[in-house]
């Protein structure tokens, strides 16, 4: 249903596109294949009805595709022999790739070789952030799928032991400013769980900047020695749903991994993270509105057009 807050992000994120998404399309497959949109909301939508928990792997995945390669369903491309970019370490727990299959061989039927596994994902994204109560926003499609999927490209994705600089730094790379950095890393964050592998390191060494109370409940769900993949939610208060309690969360010293709470030790950060949760109605800025955006931005790199790439058959090889 269109609110007119739903419409005030549509309206705010076509306004505001930048120059690399021009490259893309709003409904791309308004003719080749009119039902491609629907499509894939419809299939993430009963994902999320059978799994709520799936809307976020499908968000995570889109990022990690966008990262390594850019946004070319690279990451969803699986040989014989594990060396693929999934394989990576960095992408360890990656899911959602049934997904992204079950749109596509449902597009297959209806509009052979039409629609790219890389546009699907993007717009599985899209649609997971609006079922976990987010903004829906309108995203230029028009990807083609890339071909090369090498595990040693994905050595260098932000990692999250990297220091505030470092992961400045991965998102400039990126055409990701430091707004971005902090809506997409702890933004995204508002829906979905962590392993506790990546939480004990920072228990172990006790990390100062933990709220000692929050620090023993992080350490009764994942003890010293304890099992790694026990997972926890990466927004404590609210995993499901998608809304600015991860921003207080990070402000009081709750963040649940390093990369997020890092964020709140700089001060431009500090400053855009506190800009989310003001009392003050009138100057807090729109945590749905700018995320929608910045997420239109992410979808957008390194995207393949026209005659690069190709449009794949499966999704998980190339053809
Ligand atoms: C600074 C960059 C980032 C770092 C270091 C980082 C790190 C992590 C880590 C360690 C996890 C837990 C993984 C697991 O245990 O399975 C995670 C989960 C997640 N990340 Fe990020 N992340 C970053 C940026 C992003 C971005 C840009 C997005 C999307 C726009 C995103 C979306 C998610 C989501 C939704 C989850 C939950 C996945 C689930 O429930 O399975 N992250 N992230």
């Amino acid at each position: 249903m269109f609110t007119v807050a739903t419409f005030l992000v549509l309206f705010f994120v076509h306004d505001q596109l930048g120059f690399s998404e021009a490259q893309l399309q709003f409904g791309f497959y308004s003719e080749t294949c009119p039902p491609a949109e629907s499509i894939v909301r419809d299939v993430v939508h009963q994902a999320v009805t059978r799994d709520p928990g799936i809307a976020a792997v499908l968000l995570r995945l889109h990022f990690h595709d966008c990262f390594v390669e850019g946004c070319d369903g690279s990451i969803l491309i699986k040989h014989d022999v594990n060396d693929d970019e999934r394989f990576a370490s960095g992408n360890a727990g990656l899911g959602g790739f049934d997904v992204v299959d079950e749109a596509k061989s449902e597009l297959e039927r209806l509009c052979p070789g039409v629609v790219s596994c890389a546009d699907i994902l993007a717009l599985a994204a899209r649609d997971a952030v609006a079922e976990a109560k987010g903004p829906f926003y309108k995203l230029p499609t028009g990807r083609r799928d890339g071909k090369i999927a090498a595990m040693s490209n994905a050595a260098h994705l932000p990692d999250v032991e990297d220091s505030i600089n470092s992961l400045k730094s991965k998102f400039r790379e990126k055409g990701l400013s430091d707004k971005d950095l902090v809506l997409l890393s702890a933004g995204a964050h508002t829906i979905g769980t962590t392993a506790c592998f990546f939480v004990m390191p920072r228990l172990d060494a006790q990390d100062p900047t933990i709220n000692p109370e929050f620090f023993q409940v992080l350490r009764s769900k994942c003890p010293h020695g304890g099992d790694v993949n026990v997972r926890i939610p990466l927004d404590w208060e609210s995993q499901f749903v998608f809304d600015n309690q991860i921003f207080r969360n990070i402000q009081n010293g709750k963040g649940v991994i390093l990369s997020d709470s890092v964020l709140y030790q700089d001060n431009n950060m500090k400053r855009i993270i506190d800009s989310y949760v003001r009392t003050n109605q009138s100057s807090k800025a729109n945590f749905a509105a700018d995320f929608a955006r910045s997420m239109v931005k992410m979808g957008a790199i390194g995207v393949k057009i026209g005659v690069q790439g190709e449009i794949r058959r499966i999704c998980n090889a190339t053809n």
